[in-house]
């Protein structure tokens, strides 16, 4: 696995890549087994498979939040090696941003709704960052988590929208065995909080309605900034302290 910390030196050797199909699984690090089926499922259909990890700041809306980002860079290296990722971009802020973000892709519908009512400019960053990561890796296939189904969803619609000629590919949420949802942020939370958490997943797949699973996480103490069927999906955002879980399930 080689490493490139210089978008400059990777964007050289990506002119020699003559393989494909090429899979990419960008990433903000922190890496669990979600990130794992990602990088598993791009190795079972693409002859090359390319990571990245670079905590994007335009994306945190709380600046807490990005500071307190679990960062463990040299087992994510171990973990993506381990799984037989060929190639991980690791840029600087500075080699993502040279323009100091006066570029930007923004949505003014659906990424205002739902996580983006919550979270202002939290989808513009997202959108913006994979919209730059896909030119840097012109991948065949780009792998994301149903988990951020909002995101997913954004992303689909955006390499439409611009004719990116990339296939989106959406892997099913990977959980832990109580049924949280694994995600990155999972590890900020305290034991209490831990024990806890798998009721959002019980709250949203067991209620009748969205009111119902409300009424029940309310309940059992989450604050929760909403829940909301959309067409086959619940979608659920809540907060435990400082740390915001999102699920879904299909319905
Ligand atoms: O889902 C994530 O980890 C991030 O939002 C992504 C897609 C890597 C963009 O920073």
């Amino acid at each position: 696995m080689k490493v490139f910390t210089s978008m400059t030196q990777w964007q050289t050797f990506r002119q020699g890549i003559k393989e494909h199909p090429l899979g990419f699984v960008p990433t903000m690090g922190a890496l669990h087994q979600g990130h794992l089926s990602l990088v598993e499922a791009s190795r079972e259909t693409d002859l090359i498979t390319i990571a990245s990890i670079f905590v994007n700041p335009r994306q945190f809306d709380d600046k807490r939040d990005f500071d307190a980002y679990p960062s463990d860079y040299q087992s994510d290296l171990e973990m993506l090696e381990a799984a037989g990722v060929h190639f991980v971009l690791m840029p600087e802020t500075g080699q993502i941003y040279a323009d100091d973000y006066r570029f930007k892709v923004t949505e003014s519908e659906f990424s205002h709704k739902f996580c983006g009512a919550h979270r202002p400019g939290h989808f513009d960053g997202v959108l913006t960052v994979v919209m730059r990561l896909l030119n840097l890796v012109r991948p065949d296939n780009a792998y994301f988590g149903e988990k951020d189904y909002q995101q997913l969803k954004l992303i689909s619609d955006m390499v439409a929208a611009f004719f990116v000629p990339v296939n989106i590919v959406a892997c099913q949420t990977i959980r832990e065995e109580d049924g949280l949802a694994m995600s990155s942020r999972n590890r900020r939370l305290d034991k209490k909080s831990r024990q806890l958490a798998p009721e959002l997943y019980a709250a949203i797949r067991n209620s009748a309605t969205a009111d119902e699973a409300t009424e029940i996480l309310l309940e059992k103490g989450f604050d929760v900034d909403y829940v909301e069927d959309i067409a086959d999906r619940r979608l659920a955002a809540v907060r435990m302290g400082d740390t915001r879980l999102i699920d879904n399930v299909k319905i």
